[in-house]
């Protein structure tokens, strides 16, 4: 196992992701960032420099579980103090499993502004994956706004609210063509955009993934979408799905598959088409009446030009309110036999229910009532050092009302701010069933993609309506998939479970980036007095703080 070095800094600058010059939010110069290579074992050290004139940063590394380093999680208000212009963070933790993952700043509004990139885990030298291949391709999928995100986060805070609407572009690996199509000749996934022409060596050019004919290659892709949920197909290709937030699953074959924000899945597919062709890899907004136009790559068989745009139409994405197609999609994600199995019984279960609200006039979103507001003072010291006036003493409920009708919009839609967390037991088993509802408005439930931090958890299963006795029986304790994120599906519910084996502090919450911002997530601890020496500099702001902190605890 190695240590792996790198010096970054974090800036505003110029691109044009979709094609139109707009301000992103870049690493060393780059948009997205830099994708990180290493192997199951290594320590992946990352000295960031916050060159932002104005506001803190963090960077959160999605799906690395910080065994033993709770806080490297990257967590504004939850792991650490957000770095302060000027300052630098040194991240290291170690990446013990491989897989697909990726990392995004994790701080206001920042990762719709740009901040992410890819984080790859090879297996351990020597050791092989439960499939094979003869090449890789990485797709970071993400969505596009041309309104700047401070302006989107007064917006989403304003009295009336004013949503952000849907995306203007999707971007695959930072790319999206917002003026023109090149799908355009074929009418179809051209959102009545016009053609276009490209040399090819434009920042804005679609990706194009360069292949042998007659070989099996693994495309590994990671969904970071502020909003958006996908579906990506490859023209006249069949996939095989075979990982899923760094776990395997048992592979399973498909024409085209779902990914929601803050989830990664690996699919193999085989080169088996005409090779004087090139194919369209499509992805197309699911789950919301889409405003956006397909996002492009190309397929493109070595033994033909790369120039020769493909003659099929790019793959349809099904229809976006298709729920029995995505439904029996998540359905089959299972985990590869041998996979580890969760245990028969659980020591503590915690509803947690989704409901659109108001507080004073604003819209938020809140779980069982009460709406995430993030305490000034990280958790993960004032947990340890037993600061109470840090947050809410009184833990956040554990269940809401039975007589809740999650059919129709709340009765009383009054919600609370909070920043209690929910204290767990450590090495207790936890089941969360995630319980849906209607939103604000009649008729209207929505899609949210939960993701856990500093853990994998077992999907137990999915359902309609509201949890109840007799869906217990139905559980899936044979053969459930470990993942770090898991959606729920408009008015129904998904269980899941995972064990407090990791001392720290925890988010759990909603991955669209708007509705984090509007309130809904919660905040697990576990084991906090078995976490070792905190750096100092996760827990101080600059000068004053280390000298504060040092004053009030040794
Ligand atoms: Cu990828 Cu808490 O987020
Ligand atoms: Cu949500």
């Amino acid at each position: 196992a190695k240590a792996r070095h790198f010096e970054w800094e974090v800036e505003y600058m110029y691109g044009a992701p979709d094609c139109l010059e707009n301000v992103v939010m870049g690493i060393n110069g780059q948009f997205p960032g830099p994708t990180i290579k290493a192997r199951a074992g290594d320590t992946v050290v990352v000295h960031l420099t916050n060159k932002l004139h104005t506001e803190g940063v963090v960077i959160h590394w999605h799906g690395i579980r910080q065994l033993g380093t709770p806080w490297a999680d990257g967590t504004a208000s939850i792991s650490q103090c957000a770095i302060n212009p000027g300052e630098t963070f040194v991240y290291r933790f170690k990446v013990d499993k491989a897989g697909t993952y990726f990392y995004h700043g994790h701080y206001g509004m920042q990762r719709s502004a740009g901040l992410y990139g890819l984080l790859i885990v090879d297996v351990e030298e020597g050791k092989k994956e439960p499939f094979k291949y003869d090449g890789e391709f990485n797709l970071l999928l993400s969505d596009w706004w041309h309104k700047g995100v401070h302006e989107q986060e007064v917006d989403l805070s304003a009295n009336p609210m004013r949503w952000i609407g849907e995306p203007q572009s999707l971007l695959i690996n930072g790319r999206g063509q917002f003026n023109c199509s090149l799908a355009a000749a074929h009418n179809s996934g051209s959102g009545g955009r016009l053609g276009c022409k490209f040399r090819g060596n434009e920042k804005c050019a679609p990706n194009i993934l360069h292949v042998q004919p007659n070989k099996t290659y693994r495309l590994r892709v990671a969904s970071t979408t502020a909003l958006a949920s996908l579906n990506l197909a490859i023209g006249n290709h069949k996939m095989v799905m075979v990982e899923a937030d760094g776990n395997y699953l048992q592979p399973f074959s498909v024409n085209d598959f779902d990914i929601y924000s803050g989830e990664t899945y690996s699919v193999l597919f085989h080169t088996d088409q005409n090779p004087s062709d090139n194919y369209w890899i499509s992805v197309g907004v699911r789950g919301r009446q889409p405003g956006t136009a397909q996002g492009l790559a190309i397929l493109h068989y070595q033994t033909t030009t790369a120039s020769k745009l493909p003659t099929l139409a790019p793959p349809q994405t099904p229809l976006w309110n298709d729920y029995v197609h995505s439904k029996s999609f998540s359905k089959k994600v299972l985990a590869l036999s041998g996979s580890p199995k969760p245990p028969t019984n659980k020591h503590r279960r915690i509803f947690l229910l989704n409901t659109q609200n108001r507080i004073n006039g604003y819209t938020k979103w809140a779980i069982n009532n009460v709406s995430l507001t993030l305490p000034p003072t990280p958790y993960l010291g004032s947990i340890k050092h037993d600061f109470s006036e840090a947050f809410d003493q009184k833990s956040p409920p554990d269940t809401f009302l039975n007589t809740y009708d999650i059919m129709r919009p709340p009765s009383n839609p009054n919600a609370t701010y909070g920043n209690g967390v929910y204290m767990l037991k450590f090495n207790n088993t936890i089941d969360v069933i995630l319980q849906n509802a209607n939103a604000l408005n009649a008729n209207v439930s929505e899609i949210h993609p939960w993701h856990l931090h500093g853990h994998d958890f077992w999907v137990l299963g999915y359902g309609e309506g509201k949890f109840s006795k007799k869906d217990e029986k139905k559980l899936n304790l044979k053969n459930p998939p470990l993942r770090n994120t898991v959606v729920i599906f408009p008015y129904g519910w998904t269980a899941l479970r995972f064990v407090t084996d990791n001392p720290g502090v925890w988010a759990f919450h909603c991955h669209i980036e708007p509705h984090l911002h509007m309130g809904m997530g919660v905040v697990f601890a576990e084991g906090v007095h078995l976490v070792g020496k905190i750096p100092n500099e996760a827990l101080s702001c600059g000068l004053t703080g280390k000298m504060l902190m040092g004053e009030k605890h040794n």
